[in-house]
């Protein structure tokens, strides 16, 4: 009896067997504690940030490229870069600075749209043919809207909610379907917010604040199904960035508010994300982290 109904069968309901999934267990190497290992303070606490394997990073745009510096100055051996050709056009310099500051590492970029499921999964399978294996996967790719919710039109709800939830989504799938192959156990970190947590001010945007709390969902929920495949599934939610999706001079009144409501006087560097995302995304460190979230937002309990 299949899992799901359609509405046309509604007598099935009380016919369904639901799958049920498996939790990992304490003995199972993937989640288990890793082995001491004899190693100096200095080494052990090298290694205990240390970034391994290969990474898909999607949306090389303000924060994503932070990240990706500092998942290559933490260890890792290569970064696939998923992004659509209109953003790459101005990522490049940062990319090629990126290839010439860690020549050691593979960096290959990929035009990917992340809301075609097709191209996703073409992109996953030329990653793996590529770099030989994948360890994580990184979610920045996203856009927002600051529309008036009674103005709103279908297809600017719809773009936020399939760049931010669904886009994450094809991208986890893909990934966390080579994971589960390769038997390697793996991190994925997605991109929510504190949008996903409260409601900003004073711009209306309710269908980007729907889309983070989605991503808050979606990572709790895979890593409980996740789990005993040694997959950790993380989000960071970043506050107000100094990042393009805050610039311009139309912005300046709400900047203005942001800096204003926070502790801490002001909006976020990108660089203040990355230790986050390290201790998430690292082996070590991480090792217990599995569907938390961390806010990096300054304090900024008051909106
Ligand atoms: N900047 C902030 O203040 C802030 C705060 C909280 C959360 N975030 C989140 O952090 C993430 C990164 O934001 P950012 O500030 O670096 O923005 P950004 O605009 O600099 O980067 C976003 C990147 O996503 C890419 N992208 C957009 N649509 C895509 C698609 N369909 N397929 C593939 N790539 C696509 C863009 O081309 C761009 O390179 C986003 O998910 C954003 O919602 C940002």
């Amino acid at each position: 009896m299949a899992s799901t109904t359609s509405p046309d069968n509604r007598n099935d309901l009380t016919k369904r067997v639901l799958r049920q999934m498996t939790l990992s267990s304490a003995s199972n190497p993937l989640t288990a504690p890793l082995p001491k290992e004899n190693l100096t303070p200095s080494e052990r606490a090298r290694q205990r940030f240390a970034i391994e394997g290969n990474a898909i990073v999607t949306g090389a745009g303000g924060i994503g490229l932070s990240v990706i510096r500092a998942l290559l100055e933490h260890g890792a051996s290569g970064i696939a870069i998923f992004d659509v050709p209109v953003s790459y056009a101005t990522s490049i310099p940062a990319i090629d600075a990126l290839k010439a500051d860690f020549p050691q590492a593979k960096i290959i970029t990929y035009d990917v749209d992340v809301r075609n499921e097709n191209l996703v999964n073409d992109a996953v399978d030329r990653v793996v043919k590529d770099f030989g294996s994948i360890s994580m996967l990184l979610c920045f790719a996203g856009v927002v809207g600051c529309e008036h919710a009674h103005e709103m039109k279908a297809e600017d709800w719809k773009r936020v909610l399939d760049v931010n939830v669904t886009g994450s989504w094809f991208c986890a799938q893909a990934v966390g379907k080579k994971l589960i192959a390769q038997k390697s156990g793996g991190s994925i970190l997605f991109t929510a917010s504190i949008s996903g947590h409260r409601v900003n001010f004073p711009q209306p945007q309710v269908a980007y604040n729907t889309s983070k709390a989605a991503v808050l969902q979606l990572t709790r929920s895979l890593a409980a199904e996740w789990s005993s495949y040694g997959i950790r599934v993380n989000s960071i939610s970043p506050g107000y960035m100094d990042t393009i999706l805050n610039e311009g001079d139309g912005l300046a009144a709400s900047r203005a508010v942001w800096a204003d409501r926070n502790p801490m006087g002001r909006m976020g560097d990108v660089e203040e994300l990355s230790g986050a995302v390290i201790l998430l995304c690292s082996k070590r460190a991480g090792r217990y982290l599995n569907g938390a979230d961390i806010v990096v937002d300054g304090g900024g309990i008051i909106f």
